[in-house]
């Protein structure tokens, strides 16, 4: 669908600007085709360029297109670049609405339109030849001039254009100017959930066409997984003979059109990713090719390559950098995918467009199963019940096809990409068909998706986002309900396909919780194919305060008047790339490679498709409490995909204290992704249990004035809390329910937050019923209640106490109507700030919750409060380390506290309170205060995923019932006491 010369006139005739506000593509641009290097010339035009932002259209300078035309005030703005990443505008974040009136294809007057010129040099090796000037990326919308001669319109943000300068461009000085338009009926089409951001945010670059050139080429490798043959067709369209030189098979100079059957090829998948690199030649030009020989089929419903269903570990990408918007950088491009295979992600969905393609090069290179998804949502048409969504509107037709020819042909020559998507969330409609049916004759050998065609009508995959687990257990049994409005046909067609989440686990802030029980769906069903997380990164925007400190921003923090908040900071890193919490937990969860002990022996299952465990040395150590005593390598001949293998494990040494044996899967030598000895699996066996800690008891409470001695303990005796403990200054321990809450905590169809607070669980008041002393036990009760509301708790602390240490039972009875659950039942108490140090033996080194807590082991591990702190950017609960046996907080002189678990407890410490954490809106709104504020919990309700998709699962969610609860707390240093 891209238009003719012709259309170049046509589109003049609609007047200066009418191609904006004009639902068809652009015009001018020469027919789509794959992106290659060559040896031909090549000038780059990335760098400075003089920009000009202009309000609307109108007050765009005129005539700036020509060559003479004075700019020399204008600022400089580097090309690729999003603009209002460098001052010029601002930022602007919706998820599904439209930030501006829906009336399509009618945008705003209002529409920022920035101005671009660049002066070049051609060189006089250029005389006489053919060229093409050639735009990666423009959001939203572009006119374009060479030395004042127009050569076209662009449109479709995330896709290419190339425009012949056979006619305008000249030896020596050339002037290239470009008015980009935030807004044009395209943006109507690009309604995705990120950042409005406009610009030239991919390269331009003019490049020669030689006389003998090749314009476009479809590569067809296939494999045969049962004769191991290698099938490889080229179809290249050139004006001239083209050879095909692979030296690694054997084509030393062949016409590049013949069919080429290799015997015993190394085919390409996600886990080998085998490319042979090759070069189509011309008289005048060379063109790398690499080639990857993939065979992608539906296969009694299932999805295979080369023979065999794959299982998707996905993720899904969006392209945002916290510096530079969309233009992200290709050594940033390279670090995700690099931290994905580290956390073994095996597939990416391109969330919701053609990523650059530097990327595909890099997935085909690393190893992916790609999505490549077109640049297409309408979601916003959703409020308008999807009256007048350009889906199924045959004036948006042209526009629809020429997004997905643009990503087709741009793409089609990668490996790595095993699915086409139409796009997202742009409903259904005669357009989407038109393109699954274009898609389908132009390629026959990947399959379609869209999540959008409910029904599968014009699909290949049954593919779905957010279904809870046991939605997705019905359609694992091909068991799911019929679709409304599909014939008896239709259904059985869907009910045959492959199934796969396109989304789940939206990990926005702390969470995902409940990822395993996705993974063992998967693994169970042949049907259920995986799924991919969303999304891999928070689209945080980097910022700093007054005084210089960083913070990451979000929608609203530009001053728009229409935004979705922190709703695009889901992802499993965070804007920095780092990882988060999240990324470990789906690592872990998703590890292909499963380990289980028990009994003397351990089981090994090899979850890779394809791949035997031959990559990987099999290290065992032997902790006890947490400190080393043995390690050795387990003998472990190479498990084919598929297979478990069962080995004995070692010998130990005899140990006198809780030990485990770790065994874990690591890579044998260094991979192009990670380095030899990088982890890729681990299990934990017990191999001795806990003794139990004896009690403090013994000593008898002490009556002196307004307090009371007890052991290392001193407590208010009107309140009965201890003010005092050994050298160290205490406030508490006393009944706390409350948990800053978390995005799922706030999020959709179960806002826990709201139950939570309308019930007043974030102002409970402590009234003491009596402070009784025993002969060897101090007594509190007390009533724990909200104020306004008639429900509350009943709770006793029981203490005992011998020379240096403490023992509380806490008993606590709910009583009345409280909500179905409750953040947490726990204790909170406060040390003095210079209690910063942390040692602890449990479940660690990272943070972990009830339903997220696959990645955390049983280590002993060293740490400050600081770094206890995981940086969402909306603040909110988190830093709690689960099965802690002990904790010891200490100070730099060794002044503290020993907190013991009977036998485990949760704990937490912040320098702030939570109320302070439920208060704060970015990181930088936490402020130390005077103490460390210390939670000690029995248990925690779930994270769930409620922010999208489904709350908290049955099994982790925390029910307000009678709980009682052991822990001890012991006076840091030991004093020994004299005789
Ligand atoms: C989906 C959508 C994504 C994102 C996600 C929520 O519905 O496809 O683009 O908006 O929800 O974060």
């Amino acid at each position: 669908m891209t238009s003719t010369p012709d259309d170049v006139s046509a589109g003049r005739a609609a007047g200066a600007t009418g191609y904006l506000e004009d639902p068809a593509p652009g015009y001018g641009a020469l027919p789509p085709r794959c992106t290659f290097t060559s040896t031909a010339a090549r000038l780059p035009l990335d760098g400075d360029w003089r920009f000009h932002l202009a309000p609307t259209v109108g007050a765009a300078p005129a005539g700036f297109q020509l060559p003479d035309y004075d700019d020399a005030g204008w600022d400089l703005l580097p090309v690729p670049s999003s603009w209002p990443m460098h001052g010029h505008g601002r930022p602007a974040y919706t998820n599904v609405v439209y930030p501006f009136p829906v009336d399509p294809p009618y945008v705003p007057t209002d529409n920022p339109t920035g101005s671009f010129r660049r002066v070049f040099d051609v060189p006089d090796t250029w005389q006489d030849t053919d060229a093409v000037l050639r735009f990666d990326g423009v959001d939203s919308c572009a006119r374009v001039w060479l030395n004042g001669r127009e050569l076209g319109v662009i449109k479709g943000s995330r896709l290419p254009s190339e425009f012949s300068v056979r006619e305008a461009l000249k030896v020596g000085e050339n002037v290239l100017a470009v008015e980009v338009h935030q807004w044009s009926a395209g943006s109507y089409l690009e309604d995705q959930d990120m950042w409005w951001l406009p610009g030239i945010f991919r390269s331009v670059a003019v490049v020669r066409r030689p006389p003998a050139s090749i314009t476009d080429f479809f590569v067809h490798a296939d494999f045969d997984h049962l004769s191991c043959q290698g099938t490889l067709r080229i179809e290249v369209q050139a004006d001239c003979p083209v050879r095909l030189v692979i030296d690694e098979l054997g084509i030393t100079d062949r016409p590049a059109d013949e069919v080429f059957v290799i015997d015993d090829v190394e085919p390409w998948t996600a886990e080998t990713p085998r490319l042979y690199d090759g070069e189509l030649v011309t008289d005048d030009e060379r063109v790398p090719i690499r080639i990857g020989f993939r065979t992608v089929a539906i296969v009694d419903g299932q999805l295979t390559v080369n023979g065999r269903p794959i299982l998707i570990r996905g993720v899904n990408r969006h392209e945002h950098h916290p510096d530079f918007g969309r233009a992200v950088p290709t050594e940033a491009m390279r670090e995700d995918l690099l931290l994905m295979k580290r956390h073994n992600v095996n597939a990416i969905r391109t969330s919701h467009y053609p990523p650059h393609p530097a990327m595909l090069d890099l997935c085909d290179e690393l190893g992916f199963w790609v999505i490549d998804e077109c640049d297409l949502e309408t979601h916003g048409f959703h409020l308008l019940d999807w009256k007048r969504n350009p889906s199924d509107d045959p004036v948006w037709a042209p526009a629809y096809l020429d997004r997905m020819h643009r990503t087709v042909e741009r793409d089609k020559n990668h490996p790595s990409i095993v699915l086409w998507s139409l796009g997202n969330e742009s409903h259904t409609g005669a357009n989407l068909a038109a393109m699954a049916n274009w898609t389908r004759d132009r390629d026959s050998s990947r399959p379609i998706h869209y999540e959008g065609d409910a029904a599968c009508e014009y699909v290949d995959v049954y593919s779905r986002m957010y279904a809870s687990p046991s939605e997705v257990e019905l359609i694992g049994k091909r068991e799911e309900e019929q679709h409304p409005n599909v014939d008896a046909a239709t259904d059985a067609k869907r009910r045959s396909m492959p199934f796969i989440l396109c989304e789940y686990g939206h990990a926005m802030g702390n969470g995902p919780g409940g990822l395993s029980e996705y993974q063992e769906l998967f693994e169970r069903y042949p049907r259920c194919q995986g799924g991919f997380i969303w999304e891999w990164l928070d689209h945080g925007i980097r910022q700093h305060t007054a005084d210089g400190r960083e913070f990451f921003a979000y929608g609203g923090d530009f001053g728009e008047p229409i935004h979705d908040g922190n709703f695009v900071i889901d992802g499993l890193v965070f804007p920095n790339r780092t990882p988060s919490p999240g990324l470990l937990e789906f690592k872990k969860v998703i590890e292909p490679v499963v380990m289980n002990g028990a009994d003397g022996s351990l089981v090994i299952e090899n979850h890779y498709d394809f791949v035997t465990t031959a990559h990987l040395i099999f290290r065992w150590t032997l902790e006890s409490e947490g400190e080393p005593v043995a390690d050795g390598l387990l003998a472990v001949p190479p498990v084919g995909a598929g297979q478990r293998h069962e080995v004995a494990l070692p010998k130990l040494p005899r140990t006198d204290a809780e030990s485990w044996l770790t065994v874990q899967a690591v890579l044998v030598a260094d991979e192009p992704w990670a380095a030899a000895g990088h982890e890729v699996a681990w299990t934990q066996v017990q191999v001795r249990r806990r003794d139990p800690e004896p009690t403090p008891t013994g000593r008898r409470p002490q009556l002196r004035s307004d307090h009371i001695v007890f052991g290392p303990g001193v407590f208010d005796a009107a309140r009965g809390e201890l003010r005092r403990l050994g050298g160290l200054e205490v406030s508490g321990p006393r009944l706390d329910l409350w948990r800053a809450p978390t995005d799922n905590d706030r999020g959709g169809e179960h806002p826990e937050e709201g139950w939570w607070r309308g019930n007043g669980l974030h102002r409970l008041q402590h009234r003491t019923i009596d402070v009784k002393l025993g002969r060897t036990e101090l007594v509190v009760h007390t009533r724990v209640a909200p104020p306004a509301l008639g429900f509350g708790a009943y709770v006793t602390y029981r203490w005992q106490a011998n020379e240096t240490g403490l023992a509380l039972t806490v008993q606590v009875e709910p009583r009345g109507q409280w909500p179905d659950s409750v953040p947490r039942i726990g204790l909170r108490m406060r040390v003095p700030s210079t209690v910063d140090s942390v040692e602890f033996f449990g479940l660690g080194p990272g943070e972990s919750y009830p339903d997220s807590d696959r990645a955390v082991r049983v280590g002993r591990y060293q740490s400050t409060v600081d770094a206890w702190q995981t940086p969402y950017v909306f603040p909110q609960e988190n830093g709690n380390r689960s099965g802690v046996r002990w904790a010891q907080l200490t100070d730099a002189d060794g002044l503290g506290l020993r907190i013991g678990g009977q036998p485990t407890v949760n704990v937490a410490a912040r320098r702030w309170t939570t109320e302070d954490l439920d208060a704060a809106r970015h990181t930088t709104d936490l402020v130390a205060s005077d103490h460390v504020h210390v939670n000690i919990d029995a248990a925690l309700h779930g994270l769930g995923t409620a922010a999208c998709g489904p709350g908290v699962l049955p099994a982790y969610q925390l029910r307000p019932v009678d709980t009682t609860f052991a822990v001890t707390f012991s006076a840091l240093p030991v004093e020994i006491e004299e005789g």
